[in-house]
């Protein structure tokens, strides 16, 4: 009930999120990912729903049901959520890019299952950089049709530090930072937010009222951003 008396501040306002980890195949039975539940890019998504938005979730593997009213796409490696993102992103007005997408992938992923060796002989894996989907799409931001750009950073040490400098290395208007091990797998976080007047810091509260939250800072910012 208390959804359905939510401002309808994104009324008219189309978003995309990313939520969840990406997963990178080392062969077909194992991979590698990051840590995320999806919990606070679903709550994002909803959030935004619930505000009027049109929403559409491009999601990495979870075990989370589809909030209502979103479209969600689903993805598994951070190649194929670049993709996607691509695909969607323009005619947005709105990016928030929630997932914790691997920074590496696989150089060499195996066609079938590796076996076990009886010798101890292990993988020699080898990495390559994965895009930037959040850089990418803010690189675009200036152009007709490309979204106001909203950043998550979980960090594990500094973060009013690093959240600063991350949110101009990445050229986004405002960055969500919190610590990774206040936030992965729990129902509640504590988030501070980044933009050019310096940081805000939003108490421990639920994922969903943060996430209201910031789907109000952001309707309070796009105004200026113009499509
Ligand atoms: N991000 C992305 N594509 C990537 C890596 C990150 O879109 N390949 C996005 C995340 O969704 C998040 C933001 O960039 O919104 C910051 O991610 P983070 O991992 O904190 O930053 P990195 O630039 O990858 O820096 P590092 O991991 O070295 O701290
Ligand atoms: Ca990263």
């Amino acid at each position: 009930l208390v959804a359905a008396f939510q401002p309808k501040v994104l009324a008219g306002k189309r978003i995309l999120v990313t939520a969840g980890p990406t997963f990178e195949a080392i062969d077909p039975v194992r991979g590698i990912t990051n840590l995320s539940s999806g919990k606070m890019g679903y709550a994002v998504a909803r959030a935004a729903r619930e505000a009027g938005a049109e929403v559409v979730l491009i999601s990495g593997p979870t075990a989370l049901p589809t909030p209502f009213g979103v479209q969600r796409i689903n993805v598994q490696s951070a190649q194929q959520m670049y993709d996607e993102v691509m695909r969607a992103v323009h005619g947005q007005h709105v990016f928030v890019s929630v997932a914790a997408v691997a920074d590496w992938r696989v150089a060499n992923p195996s066609t079938q299952k590796m076996k076990k060796t009886g010798d101890g002989t292990v993988p020699d894996l080898k990495f390559e950089q994965n895009p930037d989907i959040l850089a990418t799409v803010a690189q675009r931001t200036s152009l007709a049709g490309y979204p106001y750009c909203v950043g998550f950073a979980a960090e594990s040490e500094n973060l009013l530090e690093y959240g600063a400098a991350k949110r101009e290395k990445k050229g986004i208007p405002l960055l969500v930072g919190n610590i990774g091990h206040h936030t992965f797998g729990q129902d509640d976080n504590t988030i501070i937010l980044f933009d050019e007047n310096g940081h805000t810091i939003l108490p421990r509260a639920d994922k969903l009222t943060l996430a209201r939250a910031l789907i109000s800072e952001i309707s309070k910012r796009i105004d200026k951003h113009s499509l």
